[in-house]
């Protein structure tokens, strides 16, 4: 069934783009902002883009309109008491608009997730791309994708890697414009079509949101400069490990990068802690079946939730395994491409 996110009818002379976009999961992750303002990351990161779970967003932009509104999974959105957009989403605004020439006119975005949001399953990453990507294409912009990630990367850093398919890399870059800090696919889903679990902990809001979380570690967290050199210098083994196909090495990188990421955010003052009981009960789990041969292993980003990454020859054993446990809801899905246009009929 095609989701209803039209929440208000749209208007039939609106300049408007229908989207979706996927959010993405890191193996090698980003924490740490260098530039809070343009999302500039301290180091690189390599995600995969999911194939299921993300935004369906349509961008409208009509000279009627008395001011830029966003309608998030049918409940508007506002930063202030003047009702305004979160910024961040007026940043991505501007910066298309500011490509046409005329006179600027505002926009009504109406946004569904179809997924937890804000429970650390980067619903931002597939928000903000989506709405680069509309209002781009709602304005007849012809960008390269490189440039509406680019955009897309200021509303959310890793809104940035979800415009491509597959394996994704976002550079840390070294410019203080950012751009040299650009994600690009290393490659595409098919070269590696591995399977995703999401074991949904709790659906909640997370305690911190990851900007702040970040901020407090890079602040305060002793680990910090250990951490940022860690995920650097292992981004080369992760583009030999995705390239060959080594899943071993794949699993060990994956790991060691989370568990870093989260031990740094845990000695933060006061500590940035996303895990619970069954965040660690799972990360065993997915320890003890690759012990028992079973090719899986573990994520988990800014939340109690863990995705688990499986060989397609594994997917049913890990689904089995993983639907014993009453208390979690899994998800499943697989790598998939990146933002477009949304087409009715793929849904049907
Ligand atoms: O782009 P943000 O602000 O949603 O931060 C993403 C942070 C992590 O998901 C934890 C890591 C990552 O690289 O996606």
């Amino acid at each position: 069934m095609t989701p209803n996110w039209e929440v208000e009818k749209v208007d039939a002379d609106s300049r408007l783009a229908r989207v979706f976009s996927p959010s993405n999961i890191a193996l090698s992750k980003y924490w740490g902002k260098r530039d809070l303002t343009l999302n500039l990351p301290t180091n690189g990161s390599i995600s995969v883009t999911l194939k299921d779970f993300g935004s369906f967003t349509t961008v409208e932009f009509h000279e009627n309109f008395s001011k830029d509104r966003l309608i998030l999974n049918g409940k508007e959105e506002s930063h202030s008491e003047l009702a305004l957009i979160p910024p961040k989403v007026k940043s991505i605004l501007d910066a298309v608009r500011e490509r046409v020439p005329g006179k600027k006119q505002y926009a009504r975005i109406q946004s569904w997730n179809n997924f937890p949001t804000g429970a650390g399953l980067a619903s931002s990453a597939s928000g903000m791309s989506a709405i680069a990507y509309g209002a781009a294409k709602a304005l007849n912009l012809n960008l390269p994708p490189v440039k509406i990630s680019e955009i897309a990367r200021v509303g959310s850093g890793s809104a940035c890697r979800s415009i491509f398919a597959g394996f994704v890399e976002w550079t840390r870059g070294e410019f203080a414009d950012g751009s040299d800090s650009i994600a690009y696919q290393l490659s595409p889903t098919e070269h590696w079509p591995l399977k995703a679990f999401i074991a949904v902990v709790k659906d909640e809001k997370k305690e911190h949101l990851s900007t702040d979380g970040m901020e407090l570690t890079r602040k305060t967290s002793p680990f910090f400069d250990s951490w940022i050199a860690s995920a650097q210098q292992h981004l080369k083994e992760f583009r030999q490990a995705i390239l060959e196909r080594d899943f071993q090495k794949l699993s060990e990188l994956t790991e060691t990068n989370c568990v870093r990421m989260h031990a740094c955010a845990m000695a933060s003052n006061p500590s940035v802690l996303y895990w619970n009981s069954k965040t660690l009960e799972l990360m065993q789990k997915a320890r003890e079946l690759r012990k028992n041969g079973v090719p899986v292993f573990f994520t988990v980003d800014a939340g109690p939730n863990v995705v688990f990454f499986c060989e397609a020859s594994a997917a049913t054993r890990v689904r089995k395994e993983l639907s014993q446990d009453m208390s979690i809801r899994l998800l499943s899905t697989e790598a998939g491409e990146g933002t477009r246009p949304f087409d009715a009929k793929e849904w049907l």
